[in-house]
């Protein structure tokens, strides 16, 4: 099964600088906020961006499957060629007008992602990788830091929508990670997260109960840039699963001891 990765690569980017004007155009002008959940939000930036991006993926791409956050199994088509589409990860930052946020969109053929790109629409940064290729911040290559301590490392977190509920686990990590590491950010939008790891700012993220569609751009950003990503046990991390640490690897193990502590 072959496609033109470039080509897929050029249809999502097009797609993430249209949802960004979208998101541009109502950012600070909202009038509705809904709750999907407690702590959940979405707006009818969300729903603009994300239609915005499966129109433009299905122009070209009739029979591919798309599986977006907002719309979830809809666009179902049984395909060995799948998109996964955060259309705004960071709502809470946007609807509270923080300038941190980005569209994330996800190629994979057969599981195996492909293309990952994020972008941010207030500051223009444009993160994209595609495997084995390498990965980029506009158009330049990006690398993890070279920093080998957690002592004097910069890392970055988030609580999931649960954390009020079952507040202690996510408390005690934090804690200890606060105590180990230079410090912490907590920026609200997991593809930023993850694009920061790649290109050197952090030198460690993790997060528990993401959704495949917060991480599948970032994990192959990263990755492509030299992150090592695991679940908090070591192995390997996949998009389904409920746990991500993702870092320089030069400060994997000691981070992966304090999470299992
Ligand atoms: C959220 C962001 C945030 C993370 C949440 C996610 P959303 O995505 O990625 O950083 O901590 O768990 O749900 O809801 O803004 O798309
Ligand atoms: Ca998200
Ligand atoms: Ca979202």
């Amino acid at each position: 099964m072959t496609i033109d990765l470039e080509h897929v690569k050029n249809v999502g980017i097009g797609a993430a600088y249209g949802s960004a004007e979208i998101l541009r155009n109502h950012f600070g002008g909202l009038t509705t906020i809904q709750k999907k959940g407690p702590e959940d939000l979405v707006t009818a930036a969300d729903i603009e961006s994300e239609r915005h991006i499966v129109d433009a993926i299905r122009a070209r791409f009739p029979d591919h499957d798309i599986y977006a956050e907002e719309s979830r199994e809809k666009h179902h088509m049984d395909s060995d060629f799948k998109w996964i589409i955060d259309p705004l990860d960071g709502t809470t930052n946007y609807a509270h007008q923080v300038p941190i946020f980005s569209v994330s969109i996800a190629f994979s053929v057969s599981g195996e992602i492909r293309v990952g790109i994020v972008l941010q629409p207030m500051t223009g940064e444009l993160f994209v990788a595609v495997k084995n290729k390498g990965a980029w911040l506009n158009g330049r290559p990006i690398s993890v830091s070279e920093g080998q301590r957690l002592s004097e490392a910069l890392l970055v977190t988030g609580f999931p929508y649960d954390v009020k509920t079952n507040s202690r686990p996510y408390m005690a990590r934090f804690e200890k990670m606060l105590n180990a590491a230079r410090g912490i950010r907590r920026l609200g939008s997991a593809a930023v997260d993850l694009c920061y790891v790649a290109c050197g700012r952090f030198e460690g993220f993790w997060e528990e109960h993401l959704q495949p569609w917060d991480t599948a751009a970032g994990v192959l950003i990263a990755e492509e840039a030299g992150a090592k990503i695991t679940d908090f046990s070591g192995d390997a991390y996949t998009i389904d699963k409920p746990e991500i640490l993702a870092t320089n690897h030069h400060v994997h193990d000691e981070m992966r001891t304090i999470l299992n502590e």
